[in-house]
């Protein structure tokens, strides 16, 4: 099977009330182990790839790794561009038979946004390629940008901007932020938001900075204060119309667990053992999520 445009696995999706995971990878080890896990769980996947990923593995050896992948795993994916900052940016993805964009203009004013998502939709839509936009702020790190208060999105200006952009997904900000200190008390995200903000654009909704932040994994790594989405909420969001989930730190913070108590037994020099070792906790991290997000 090739890799198929994101809107085909949304709308597997929405067949079953269910969203389809997004897994962000920046190696060989993340990309077998998310694409394994796939396979055995027999559920499509999301591969995202950030600009930072692309820079870090370029972007033929994503390709040829991904295709292969998929042929090996004979499981069905699309290869999805993360955070794409600029109209350059997307199009350099689109060259490169990226079947998935995400146009991130949610930093600029409104207007601005509007006309970027658009600019990118009349170029990826003649082309079989589905774009994500954002509306609204996350907090905490966003890729190279950084927003200290979260600016949730406004449930009509939505409606306003899909219906100005044609846009396939919309991430919204409704209380998640990036990376692994999502909540210093309760963790608290605006569900009666995201059902009205499905209402009113009747739209596939992404949920970017969704990972779970596993106690057990925290505590391992001396993350005492990390705090994520809670498996039941998440599921409640999923209910109310979210339709991809992205997932990262969790899946980087069981690589770093099964690399680090590889290392703290083992003396010798085979980053197989290791490198392995965090691949195996990559997958089970992956199983893991698939359960919650995706059946
Ligand atoms: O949304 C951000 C992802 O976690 C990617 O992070 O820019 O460090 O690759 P990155
Ligand atoms: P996490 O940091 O919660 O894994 O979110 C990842 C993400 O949103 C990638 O776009
Ligand atoms: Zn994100």
């Amino acid at each position: 099977m090739p890799l198929l445009p994101s809107k085909e696995l949304l709308n597997w999706a929405e067949k079953r009330n269910v969203a389809v995971a997004a897994f962000n990878f920046n190696n060989y080890e993340f990309l077998d182990a998310i694409c394994r896990a796939a396979a055995e769980m027999e559920l499509p996947v999301i591969l995202a790839t950030s600009e930072g990923a692309i820079k870090y593995m370029g972007v033929e050896v994503i390709r040829g790794m991904v295709e292969s992948s998929i042929k090996r795993y004979g499981i069905t994916a699309s290869l999805h561009l993360d955070h794409g900052r600029s109209f350059e940016t997307i199009l350099f993805a689109i060259r490169h038979n990226y079947t998935s964009v995400m146009i991130d203009a949610s930093d600029k004013p409104y207007h601005e946004n509007v006309r970027l998502t658009r600019k990118v939709v009349e170029i990826a839509h003649p082309l079989g390629i589905t774009v994500e936009a954002e509306l609204g702020v996350l907090a905490g790190e966003e890729d190279e940008i950084s927003a200290k208060e979260s600016i949730y999105t406004d449930p009509y200006q939505a409606q306003r901007f899909v219906m100005e952009t044609g846009v396939d997904m919309l991430a919204v900000a409704v209380g998640t932020s990036h990376g692994a200190y999502k909540f210093k008390g309760e963790p608290r995200i605006d569900l009666t938001r995201i059902r009205k903000i499905r209402e009113l654009t009747g739209i596939p909704l992404v949920l970017h900075g969704a990972s779970g932040i596993y106690e057990e994994y925290a505590r391992k790594l001396g993350m005492e204060d990390a705090k994520g989405v809670p498996d039941a909420i998440l599921k409640k969001a999923i209910e109310f119309g979210v339709r991809k989930v992205n997932t990262d730190t969790d899946l980087r913070m069981a690589f770093k667990v099964g690399v680090l108590e590889t290392l703290r037994e083992y003396g010798g020099i085979d980053p197989r053992k290791y490198l392995g070792r965090g691949r195996e906790e990559v997958h089970k991290m992956a199983i893991r999520r698939l359960k919650v997000i995706s059946t």
